[in-house]
């Protein structure tokens, strides 16, 4: 609690330091000590400080929330200065090198790495979930035919609610769960289907003897074979890829996801909105918007020109720069390793050269480097779904299946967090004085 003071600590006088902040209000002369906890001060300790008694009390304003922690959390740490991205402690490198999606998925929301045992469960669980109901199907096939598969996905998401009413029990830790697990099982199906609709092809089944990835790549892929062999390089591409996307803290889409679900909606509408917040072009539609710019600029001689027209303010360079890592972004790293693997099967994707000569110019560039812009995981990713056939269109739907993990987890985590509101900011209102109504007759 603050507490009003003048006993300020001098180190020079051999006083202890204390965790606290002293605020002198100079409006009233009046000091305040506030307790600092995780290098934060409580926002409500403002309040007190006041100009009389009919003062609201002192806020804080933070457009865009800069630099305001709006939730305690244990799922994912980032050391943005470091480049470092932890799942409940395990560096993102190792994941990737070492885990499955499934595998990664289950400590995210579990808070551990499963036993055997927990892991067969868990992927048993999940792998016969995963077909959607007919409805959905006829409901996504009324979509017309050049429909945008991010914006099928968003709508479809929010339509499963009408499908499970009792997931509006929020509270009920049984009844979440079951959500959270038809979630994670049947974005893939949703996913590959807005991707056949959008090729104007039929829509393929789930086949549960596959893994996830395999199966997902079986729904997209298989045309009249009667068994679906995933490739496994293609396979373990995407499974890598999954993993580097499944959490990512409270970034847009997450905060909409606890925001929405503050509100005690059903996990299906929190999702929907967390997914459109998603498709944003500054969030995970910049992979889309990194292909359009390679292709724009055409060829490695353009890429100075084009470097000058972002310094002079004419765009953005997609895929570069964020809010959190001023650091090459951990996840970009392994993108970049696995976009050569994949071109092993593939081949090498043309606008490759490009894109690495844009990074070798703009990481020497004083603009990039005094702003500490590096490349994000957005930057590769776009170039290995553009070299495995994905129109681009698909490319944020492939962002949204895996942080479907992410956004359960936070979404619950907000929940049963004795701590947590429904979410409701504050405003600095700029508007006119209060005034009367002028009839319409009267009005100039
Ligand atoms: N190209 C050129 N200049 C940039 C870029 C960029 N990509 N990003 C930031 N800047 C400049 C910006 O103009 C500003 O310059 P100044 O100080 O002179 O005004 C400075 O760098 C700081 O940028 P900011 O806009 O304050 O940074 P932010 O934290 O608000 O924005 C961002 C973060 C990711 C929205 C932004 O860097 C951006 O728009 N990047 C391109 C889009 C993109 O790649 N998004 C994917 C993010 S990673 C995947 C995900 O999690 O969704």
């Amino acid at each position: 609690m603050i507490t009003q003071t003048m006993d300020i600590p001098d180190k020079t006088k051999g006083d202890a330091p204390r965790d606290t902040l002293t605020i002198t209000d100079n409006r009233t002369g009046k000091t305040y000590e506030l307790p600092i906890t995780d290098d934060t001060i409580r926002a409500m300790d403002l309040r007190q400080i006041k100009v009389n008694d009919a003062d609201f009390g002192m806020m804080t304003y933070d457009p865009a929330l800069l630099n305001t922690a709006a939730t305690r959390s244990s799922i994912t740490y980032i050391d943005g200065d470091k480049g470092i991205l932890e799942y409940r402690g395990i560096p993102i490198e190792q994941l990737a090198e070492h885990s499955n999606f499934l595998e990664t998925a289950y400590l995210i929301l579990f808070g551990e790495l499963p036993t055997a045992q927990q892991y067969h469960e868990w992927q048993d669980k999940v792998l016969h979930r995963t077909m959607v109901k007919e409805y959905i199907k006829v409901l996504m096939q009324a979509f017309r035919y050049d429909a945008h598969p991010m914006s099928m996905f968003i709508s479809t998401v929010a339509a499963l609610s009408t499908y499970y009413p009792e997931a509006n029990q929020i509270m009920n830790p049984e009844i979440r769960m079951k959500q959270i697990v038809r979630l994670v099982a049947k974005t893939p199906t949703i996913a590959a289907y807005s991707y056949r609709h959008h090729r104007g092809l039929p829509y393929v089944y789930p086949d549960n003897d596959l893994s996830y990835t395999g199966n997902f790549l079986n729904m997209l892929d298989k045309m009249t074979q009667v068994k679906y062999e995933p490739d496994p390089a293609w396979e373990r591409a995407l499974d890598v890829l999954f993993i580097l996307h499944a959490d990512h803290e409270q970034n847009a889409g997450t905060n909409a996801m606890r925001a929405i679900g503050s509100t005690h909606v059903d996990p299906y509408s929190a999702m929907a909105g967390a997914a459109a917040a998603l498709y944003g072009p500054l969030h995970g539609g910049a992979n889309e918007e990194v292909i359009r710019m390679l292709t724009q600029i055409g060829s490695i001689k353009n890429v100075p020109e084009f470097v000058e027209k972002v310094k002079k303010g004419e765009g953005k360079l997609m895929g570069f720069g964020h809010r959190v890592y001023k650091n090459y972004d951990p996840r970009a790293k392994i993108v970049k390793q696995t976009a050569y693997q994949v071109f092993e099967s593939t081949g090498v994707n043309p606008l490759l050269e490009i894109a690495l000569e844009l990074e070798r110019i703009a990481l020497q560039d004083e603009y990039f480097v005094k702003r500490k812009l590096y490349p994000n995981v957005d930057f590769y990713s776009g170039l290995i779904y553009q070299a495995m056939g994905f129109p681009m269109a698909f490319f944020p739907v492939l962002f949204a299946i895996p942080r479907t993990v992410g956004w359960l987890a936070q979404w619950q985590e907000g929940l049963i967090d004795a701590e947590q509101k429904i979410t409701r900011p504050r405003q600095i209102y700029t508007g006119p004085a209060q005034r009367d109504y002028v009839p319409m007759s009267a009005r100039k």
